[in-house]
């Protein structure tokens, strides 16, 4: 298997990254990472001595990059996390969003058929072309219902506009030019390496140094939360046994209000982490603030066509997969550091550059 990865770097690559070269000792697997604001080496650093894997820092907009390495590296299969992946961010500037999650998708969808599929040839069906998405591309629920393979797009922010887009063009490809192709849509994940940008890991951060938790609203959207590595084995599954031209929705059948998060990470730190200065209990940080434009209600996963097909679960609960996070990030001091203060941009040209 000679396995491209988009967006190693960043929270759900990594883990996936790891994952991937522990499971396939004959693997070859180059990771093609810009490295953003969200991409950081050190998440991967454990890798550097391994043969077996490849890290290049460049675009996935840039077509003449990814067609050399198809070719270089004779890719048989693409995993493609790379993407824009902050709903505020896309909030306060969208253009990043269509560019790297639509044109971006698109360049490696060309590349894929240039290299896989030629005008007298038929498609090569023991390669593959696996698209990561989330369940945002259905909309929002109300109080009932979970989202199937069925339900209709009816994407509502900028962020989950170009998802659905690059997931319609993933499709058009394999019923076009019969691409071999597979996407998987996913609820909220959580787990080590995940920026502080998102709910769970700005609320530890935040919790640990005593700042305010900025919770949207009234607290109480829904969202259906499931451990990182989870996820990471449910795409080698799809990878590996999905059914080609197959959407495969994936979902921790775990539903929380963001409220009961927020609580939860701060009874585990009172419990883990040495008391705040003021001997408070760290609810007591919990900050009610105005709610994002927008703000999609409630997501829940109808996972049963994963289980059925493939015989994937999840296999970390909330409880567990929390104090597991908690604890990571209690581990990981300088980890955060690094992250918040931005340090870890230079790491490419310190570790790499004139070495
Ligand atoms: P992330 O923001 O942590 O990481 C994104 C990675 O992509 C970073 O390493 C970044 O440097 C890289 N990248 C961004 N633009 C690039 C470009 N133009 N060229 C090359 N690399 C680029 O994101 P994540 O949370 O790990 O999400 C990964 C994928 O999974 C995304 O496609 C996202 O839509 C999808 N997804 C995420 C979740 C979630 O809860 N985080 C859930 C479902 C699906
Ligand atoms: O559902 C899958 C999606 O989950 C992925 O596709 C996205 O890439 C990922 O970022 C995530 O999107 P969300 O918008 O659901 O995640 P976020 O962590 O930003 O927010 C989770 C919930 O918490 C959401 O209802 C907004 C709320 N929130 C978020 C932040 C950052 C707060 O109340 N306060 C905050 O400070």
């Amino acid at each position: 298997m000679n396995l491209l990865v988009t967006g190693g770097s960043g929270f759900i690559g990594s883990n996936f990254v790891r994952l991937a070269l522990e499971k396939h000792s004959k693997i070859r697997l180059v990771n093609l990472d810009k490295l953003t604001y969200a991409g950081n080496p050190a998440n991967l650093t454990d890798l550097e001595t391994d043969s077996r894997y490849r890290f290049v820092q460049g675009d996935i907009c840039d077509a003449p990059l990814v067609e050399q390495l198809f070719a270089e590296e004779q890719i048989d299969m693409v995993v493609h996390f790379a993407a824009e992946s902050h709903v505020d961010r896309s909030i306060t500037g969208p253009g990043a969003f269509i560019q790297t999650n639509i044109l971006g998708t698109f360049v490696l969808l060309e590349a894929a058929r240039k290299a896989w599929i030629s005008e007298h040839r038929s498609p090569i069906t023991d390669h593959r072309f696996l698209h990561v998405s989330t369940d945002e591309v259905y909309g929002s629920l109300g109080d009932t219902g979970l989202f199937t393979e069925e339900t209709s797009y009816d994407p509502r922010s900028p962020y989950s506009a170009s998802k659905a887009s690059s997931d319609h063009l993933v499709s058009a490809y394999h019923h076009t030019y019969g691409l071999p192709t597979l996407v998987t849509n996913c609820s909220n994940n959580y787990g080590p390496y995940q920026f502080p940008e998102k709910l769970i890991p700005l609320i530890i951060n935040n919790a640990l140094a005593g700042k305010a938790l900025p919770v949207y609203g009234d607290g109480k959207n829904v969202r259906d939360w499931l451990y990182v590595v989870d996820h990471c084995e449910a795409i080698l599954q799809v990878l590996e046994n999905g059914r080609l031209g197959e959407t495969y929705n994936v979902g921790g059948n775990n539903e929380k209000q963001n409220i009961e998060v927020v609580q939860t990470i701060c009874d585990i730190l009172d419990e883990q982490a040495p008391a705040l200065s003021d001997g408070q209990p760290r609810r007591s940080l919990i900050t009610f603030v105005k709610d994002r434009p927008g703000h999609d209600r409630r997501y829940a996963i109808d996972a049963a066509k994963i289980k059925d097909e493939l015989g994937w679960e999840p296999a970390v609960t909330f409880e567990e997969g929390m104090r597991r996070t908690v604890g990571w990030y209690l581990d990981q001091v300088e980890w955060i550091a690094g992250v918040v203060d931005g340090s870890y941009q230079d790491y490419y040209e310190r570790m790499y550059v004139g070495r």
